[in-house]
């Protein structure tokens, strides 16, 4: 390796004050000398926290990857970067995703780094790390942390959030004690690693796996098992041999493996959140994606696996049934995907998987007899969502996807906290649930409160769905006949703002539209009235809220769309 090729020399090569402080500095770790004569520094970028307990693993991951770069003769350097714990962050992870992402670019650009590599496993871990890299550029490979194992509760497998939604509702419907409702909590969660539903987490591992981001087989292998240590290993070693090669991200990522992404989130009934996260990952890496792209590339796939929240199996299932390589291979037999897009290992996807086999057609179904038709991301527009919302036909109820009924709206979350379970709620099965302002500026952050429980009465009287329709977003590990993301949303004056209870609307998913029943002449009228919420004060949440897009743009914040690319900093010193 030629040193004044590599980023990292520009610190550690000149034999001046600025050398003896770079290469000095980071020998009171123990480096030996020849660790700055011309090794490829390889950055681990590491979301490790214990308050993200998906992520809680990580430093035990990041040692395997040490491993394999100083196996390849690379320098393993590991750097924090701020953690996103869904399940605990409040209001929401989403509202610090690209805050994150900033850390991760800034980290990156800022330090002796020659090429990167991404630790991700909770939900925005992923995107956010993959946006901030995007915007650097340099030889890149992700690593996930993998799902959980099955949880395992009373004989049967429960899935992480499908299956505490489902106790949830039967508490509510007094079917299910509180006692063992809060016995289920540690039968869930019973090992190391993410959500190991097709939520949000196993969705982006997929979709970082399907845009040739990660080595073959990333996205599903469970946590504690060895041989995600292997794997971890060899993409530390993968990394060195990348930044040798100069295989930037930029090489990697094009419009082609953005639409394969597309098409296998349809394939594996993944999560609505990939739509807002691969639009901003792809304006990141300067590739042009839209909303209108999720309907037109993928919603007449077929989704081929039978996992939650879609169907019945888990990821552990996924993994042991031949994972995302199985899935990518009978993609590409059916003609679906581009099996010549790049991926991080050198080779293309349809080389990497070329030999995958399928070991359980229960969980991975053929696609010439799929598990759902039809089932990728629709979006529907009309007056009332005029850049668009969308809905996971896969998880909807089918006899919903084209319904009329009349609006019970809720003017925030908290209106729905204090009303959904009133014995008094004018409400039926038939009713159209509404819910404004928790769209990106409103709530703010976006948070995953689109699924909207049912009233506690119509659960008790058997009712399993109704038609929801928010500027929210929804858990991926969630169902329903949800719409979601509406555009432009309620905290921006958009249609929804202006919803009333008693309105008349009309969801035809076929027809793809979403249409409020009220004049225009009435809507203006109403909007004479609608007066703007204030936003936030100070800090992050004021810079969030005057700066992030809308949901159909990605959700990121305006000026951090594009790439700046790797430019070494001024020496300040
Ligand atoms: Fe972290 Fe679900 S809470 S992946």
């Amino acid at each position: 390796m030629n040193k004044r090729k590599l980023r990292s020399a520009a610190w550690f090569g000149p034999n001046d004050f600025h050398g003896f402080l770079h290469r000095g500095w980071m020998k009171n770790q123990g480096w030996p000398a020849d660790m700055f004569e011309g090794k490829p520094v390889i950055g681990i970028c590491n979301t490790w926290s214990e308050l993200t307990p998906c992520n809680a693993h990580f430093r035990e991951l990041a040692e395997w990857v040490k491993k394999g770069v100083l196996e390849a003769g690379g320098f393993p350097v590991e750097f924090p970067v701020m953690s996103l714990g869904e399940a605990n962050m409040r209001p929401t992870a989403m509202l610090f995703r690209n805050l994150a992402s900033m850390d991760v670019e800034e980290s990156i650009r800022a330090n002796p780094i020659d090429g990167v590599v991404l630790l991700m496993g909770c939900d925005k871990t992923t995107p956010a790390l993959l946006m901030g890299a995007a915007s650097c550029d340099l030889p890149t490979i992700g690593l996930s942390g993998g799902p959980m194992l099955s949880g395992k509760y009373n004989g049967q497998d429960i899935g992480s959030g499908t299956g505490l939604w489902q106790m949830s509702d039967d508490v509510r419907a007094g079917k299910m004690s509180e006692e063992d409702f809060r016995a289920a909590e540690s039968c869930m969660n019973r090992s190391k690693g993410h959500c190991m539903t097709m939520g949000t987490a196993s969705t982006m591992a997929c979709m970082t796996e399907a845009l040739g981001m990660s080595l073959p087989g990333n996205a599903a292998i469970p946590a504690v098992d060895a041989r995600r240590a292997t794997l971890a290993q060899l993409t530390g070693r993968r990394a060195v041999e990348m930044v040798v090669a100069d295989l930037r991200m930029s090489k990697v990522l094009s419009r082609s493996s953005f639409e394969n992404a597309i098409r296998v989130n349809a394939a594996i009934g993944g999560s609505t959140n990939a739509v807002i996260h691969l639009i901003a990952i792809a304006r990141r890496a300067g590739i042009a994606l839209e909303l209108k792209d999720w309907d037109n590339i993928g919603s007449t796939l077929p989704c081929l696996v039978n996992l939650q929240p879609s169907g019945k199996y888990l990821m552990e299932d996924f993994y042991y049934a031949g994972g995302l390589p199985a899935v990518l291979k009978e993609l590409i037999e059916a003609g679906f995907l581009d099996g010549a897009a790049q991926t991080v290992n050198g080779k293309t996807i349809g080389e990497n998987v070329a030999k995958a086999p399928v070991w359980n057609r229960q969980v991975i179904f053929p696609h010439q007899a799929p598990f759902k038709k039809n089932a990728g991301i629709a979006v529907v527009v009309g007056n009332l969502a005029p850049d668009g919302a969308v809905i996971k036909p896969s998880a909807a109820t089918p006899e919903l996807m084209k319904h009329r009924g009349r609006a019970v709206v809720f003017e925030n979350i908290e209106d729905f906290e204090a009303r959904i379970d009133d014995p008094n709620l004018e409400i039926d099965a038939s009713s159209v649930m509404v819910l404004k302002y928790c769209g990106p500026k409103g709530y703010p952050g976006m948070p995953e409160v689109g699924f909207m429980r049912l009233p506690a009465k119509l659960l008790r009287q058997g009712v399993k769905d109704m038609v929801r329709i928010s500027d929210a977003r929804m858990s991926g590990t969630s169902y329903g006949t949800v719409v979601l993301h509406v555009a432009p949303e309620a905290a921006i004056g958009g249609p929804l703002a202006l919803v009333q209870t008693g309105d008349m609307i009309s969801l035809d998913v076929a027809a793809r539209q979403l249409i409020l029943e009220v004049s225009d002449a009435d809507l203006a009228e109403r909007r004479k009235k609608w007066v703007a919420l204030p936003k936030p004060e100070r800090g992050y949440a004021r810079l969030y809220v005057d700066h992030v897009l809308q949901a159909n743009e990605g959700a990121d914040l305006d000026f951090l769309v594009g790439s700046s690319g790797a430019e070494i900093p001024r020496e300040s010193h």
